[in-house]
């Protein structure tokens, strides 16, 4: 098994253009690491494209744990950033050390990613001082935008640049841009010394993540910033058509699909 990349070789991709996906899942994550993607992100945009919650805030602390064991198994050596999901962290230090333990432990996490910025500052120095790394989050904030704060894009710049300093001063090792207007990204790419990670951002941040099942066209509901490369889950419906009609007209299974079928290996 190879070593993991870890969040201090990403710190220090700051400059250069580098991918990032989300994965739930060993198949998935195998099949990005295979393509070359060493940073993964299981995100607890789980909750819509896996779990078919209708936001974020269902998503359980069990959930992550679960999903990121499994991708971090599919993934050996990529870094496997894995959500605290929405009220494991916000209450205090305390809990957000324990909950990041706990998907440090039995989650697979390389590090955790948490929502917010001055105001989760104390929580990023707190998980960082209990040695876990941890990447911040700006930008539309999709634990609470469902509770209020929205989805629109983001262009408050002197906020934006005020939690931007706190979430690296506080030791963040990479922050992901949510639907920042692009040239306060831009800016704040300049600004500070750790990596950003856009999602419609623009150009100009230092790494780009996307979600999986937009990428793949496996999920109905895809933001229009994203951009999709490959119709899997109109290829999934036409194979399933296909079995469900060779069923239907007894096509299948024929004689090799059969266990008892001679020369099939079932048999001696
Ligand atoms: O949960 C997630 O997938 C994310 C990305 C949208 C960055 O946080």
């Amino acid at each position: 098994m190879s070593r993991r990349i870890t969040a201090a070789e990403i710190t220090s991709r700051k400059g250069a253009a580098f991918p990032v996906v989300t994965a739930y899942d060993a198949p998935f994550a195998r099949c990005a690491q295979a393509a070359g993607i060493d940073v993964i992100l299981v995100g607890d945009s789980l909750g819509m494209v896996v779990l078919g919650y209708e936001s974020t805030t269902a998503v359980e602390l069990a959930d992550m744990v679960r999903h990121g064991a499994a991708a971090a198994r599919g993934a050996q050596s990529a870094h496997v950033i894995v959500d605290l999901p929405f009220a494991t962290y916000e209450a205090s230090d305390e809990l957000a050390i324990a909950s990041s333990g706990e998907l440090v432990k039995r989650g697979g996490a390389s590090s955790v990613k948490l929502e917010g910025g001055t105001s989760a500052a104390s929580r990023i120095r707190a998980i960082v001082g209990a040695g876990i790394p941890v990447c911040a989050h700006l930008g539309v904030l999709p634990q609470t935008a469902s509770l209020g704060s929205g989805f629109r894009l983001r262009r408050e710049r002197d906020r934006l640049l005020r939690d931007a300093d706190a979430v690296a001063e506080a030791g963040a090792f990479a922050v992901v841009l949510e639907m920042v207007e692009d040239g306060i990204a831009a800016e704040i790419t300049r600004r500070i010394a750790i990596p950003t990670i856009g999602i419609g951002s623009g150009p100009h941040c230092d790494g780009q993540v996307l979600v999986l099942h937009d990428v793949l066209g496996l999920y109905p509901d895809s933001p229009p910033f994203a951009k999709q490369y490959a119709t899997l889950g109109a290829a999934a419906t036409e194979a399933l058509s296909a079995y469900a009609a060779d069923v239907r007209s007894r096509a299948f299974p024929a004689a090799r699909q059969t266990a008892a079928h001679e020369g099939n290996g079932y048999r001696p």
